[in-house]
Parts: structure tokens; C-alpha cells; sequence
């Protein structure tokens, strides 16, 4: 009997200083194992005579009964306390402040654009692209301005070299967005109200000129569109975009090959300590060309002369992201410095849905 009670002490402490599930494991294992101590106790009931076995069998049978309860309750306080040591390492503090990260931010001419093309978008127009790389024909000939025509000059055109081989032509970087007017009334051949912003590149640097640098075109085609609805539409859009009450527009007369007649268009503004301010002052800033589509135009794209007529106009992004934010050095737009981009950079929360328009309509 005393045997019995020394195991089973025996076990009760190695039950209880177990900590792991395997440290468990392994003191079931060496009492109720098949080698294990209990085990042999009770294959020794075998060679006793029937009145021992019934004495001793219920003796081993209930040690063997409470080794395996105490095993499994064990097993739980292991577990609980397992995860408690978890909980404990693995804590979060959520009222802290979160880490800051190192956010980007939109560059103006993306910001712009979007607004533009917002703006635009609320009163019907469409978006349209072409290609940077233009042929000839697009960027010059189909705009009326052909080979020998002194507007060529005009544009300091970067060329792209054709490859002599295959014959292909001489192509050139667009110096305007007006390619895509062809582009597109070529493809419709009728009633069309889109813009097309983008990338064009002329050789020309200083502080209000860069070799790459970014354009809206604007194009509305119908039966009898005429150079009040361009009006409009620019005022509305002016009026939108630098958010103010009252915008003055100047129509400035002046010569495209591909409008007629052509207008510049300025914007009444102020500079005063460098501040500028758009809709009042003296002075006038010169935001975009315009006009009505010349005939030689419309007849290279193949639209009834007799049917169709429309206004067109390019205004320059970075030139308006510069007066509406207030950024007086275009050749800082590409610069790509880190601390400009911070500066004048947008979240994008401030980005404006296409979809929905800007506020003021
Ligand atoms: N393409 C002209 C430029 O780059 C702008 C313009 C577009 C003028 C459309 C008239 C009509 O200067």
C-alpha cells in the first residue's frame, strides 16, 4: 500500500511542475505508458491470487482514474497560461499615436489636370488622347500649317529622327495638344465637345518656359456652335477653377493658322509682393489661345464645311497650376525636389471626383 502512495505522490508532483504540454506528455507517458510505472503495477493484478486482485484492482483502477483527471486538468492550466504570457507579449497600445510615414503627395500638374478635366466634364466634354510622338501631319499639315509656313519656325520643335532604312518619316515630339483635335474629328466626323491634356515639348528654357511642359486642348463641334459659346464656356470654366465670383476675360485678337478668327485670351490679375491675385488689379496674364476651327481644318478631316463649325482652345496646365497656387518658378515643377513637392504637393483627399464636378456647379 505504502508503494502505492509513494507513486502516487510520485506523480502528483511531477503533474504540477509540468509546464509544457510535451514536459506533461512525458510524465503520462512514464506512469501510464505502456512501459510506464502505473502500467506494470497493474499488469502485476495478473499472477495475484482473486482475493488480492479485489483488494488492489479498484486501488490501481482509481490511481489510474485520478493520474489521468489531474493530467488533463494540467493540460488546461498549461494552456490558460500559455495564452496569458501571450496576451501579455503581445499587447498593443491603441491610444498611442500612430508612427508618421513618409506620405507622397499629388504633384500640382496632376492636381490640376484632375481639376480641369472635372470642370470639364460637368459642362459635357469628354476626354481624349493621342500620341507624344507625332507624325508631320498631325502636329503641323492637318492644322494648316504646311511645310514652307512661317509658324513652323515659331514652334522650337524637338524632331524625332525617322529611320532611313524602312523609310519612315520624320516624326516630332508635339509642341501642342492640337494633334488631338484632328485625331479625334477625323474618328467621329460629326458633333463633339472634348479636351485633351497632356504632355508637349518644345525646345525653349527659362523661368516661365520648360522643354516638356503641359497642355488642355478644348474642341466642340456642332451645327452652330459660334465663338459666344467659346466665350462662355471659358469664363465658366475660369470661374470654377480659380474659385472666385467674377473672372474678366480679354480677347485679344491674334493668329493661329488652324482658327479663325483666333483670340488670346488673358485673365485680369494683380502682382503685389509677389502675391498674385486672379479677377482683380491692373495687370493681365495670358492663360490660353483660342478660336473658331479654321474651314482648312475641317475640311482635312473630312467634316461638311457646309454642316459643321466649332470653337477650339489650349490652355496651359502648369501655367494655371502656377497662377492658382501661387508657384512663381515653372522650372521648379520638375525639379523633383522633395521639399517642393511636400510644399506644393496635394493629399488625395483633394482630388477632384471626375465624376462629380467641382463644388461651384
Ligand atoms: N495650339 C496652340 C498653342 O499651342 C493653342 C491653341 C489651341 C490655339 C487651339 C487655338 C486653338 O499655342
Amino acid at each position: 500500500m505504502n508503494e502505492i502512495s509513494e507513486l502516487r505522490k510520485k506523480y502528483l508532483n511531477l503533474i504540477d511542475s509540468a509546464e509544457t504540454d510535451s514536459e506533461l506528455e512525458d510524465v503520462r507517458i512514464s506512469a501510464l505508458g505502456k512501459k510506464g510505472e502505473i502500467t506494470s503495477k497493474m499488469r502485476e493484478l495478473g499472477s495475484m491470487s482473486m482475493e488480492q486482485r479485489q483488494v488492489k484492482g479498484p486501488i490501481f483502477n482509481s490511481l489510474k482514474d485520478e493520474i489521468n483527471d489531474l493530467i488533463k486538468d494540467q493540460k488546461d492550466n498549461i494552456e490558460e497560461s500559455c495564452l496569458k504570457l501571450r496576451m501579455e507579449s503581445e499587447w498593443l497600445d491603441l491610444s498611442r499615436s500612430p508612427r508618421l510615414s513618409d506620405e507622397g503627395s499629388l504633384h500640382p500638374v496632376s492636381q490640376v489636370t484632375e481639376e480641369v478635366i472635372a470642370i470639364f466634364a460637368s459642362m459635357g466634354f469628354t476626354v481624349a488622347d493621342g500620341p507624344q510622338i507625332e507624325s508631320d501631319y498631325y502636329n503641323f499639315d492637318a492644322l494648316n500649317i504646311p511645310p514652307e509656313h512661317p509658324a513652323r519656325q515659331e514652334f522650337d520643335t524637338f524632331y524625332v529622327a525617322g529611320d532611313e532604312r524602312s523609310g519612315s518619316p520624320l516624326n516630332v515630339l508635339r509642341t501642342h495638344t492640337s494633334p488631338v483635335q484632328i485625331r479625334h474629328m477625323e474618328r467621329v466626323k460629326g458633333p463633339c465637345k472634348i479636351i485633351a491634356p497632356g504632355r508637349v515639348f518644345r525646345s525653349d528654357y527659362d523661368q516661365t518656359h520648360t522643354p516638356m511642359f503641359h497642355q488642355v486642348e478644348g474642341l466642340a463641334i456642332d451645327k452652330d456652335i459660334s465663338m459666344a459659346n467659346l466665350k462662355w464656356v471659358l469664363e465658366e470654366f475660369c470661374r470654377a477653377f480659380f474659385e472666385v465670383e467674377t473672372v474678366e476675360l480679354r480677347f485679344r485678337s491674334s493668329h493661329f493658322p488652324f482658327t479663325e478668327p483666333s483670340a488670346e485670351v488673358d485673365i485680369r490679375c494683380s502682382w503685389i509682393d509677389n502675391q498674385l491675385k486672379i479677377g482683380e488689379g491692373e495687370s493681365w496674364m495670358e492663360i490660353l489661345g483660342s478660336g473658331m476651327v479654321h474651314p482648312k481644318v475641317l475640311e482635312a478631316v473630312g467634316l461638311g464645311l457646309d454642316k459643321y463649325q466649332g470653337f477650339a482652345f489650349g490652355v496651359g496646365i502648369d501655367r494655371i497650376a502656377m497662377l492658382k497656387y501661387g508657384i512663381p518658378d515653372l522650372r521648379s515643377f520638375f525639379d523633383s525636389d522633395l521639399r517642393w513637392l511636400k510644399h506644393f504637393g496635394f493629399s488625395d483627399n483633394d482630388f477632384p471626383a471626375m465624376h462629380s464636378g467641382l463644388s461651384k456647379f
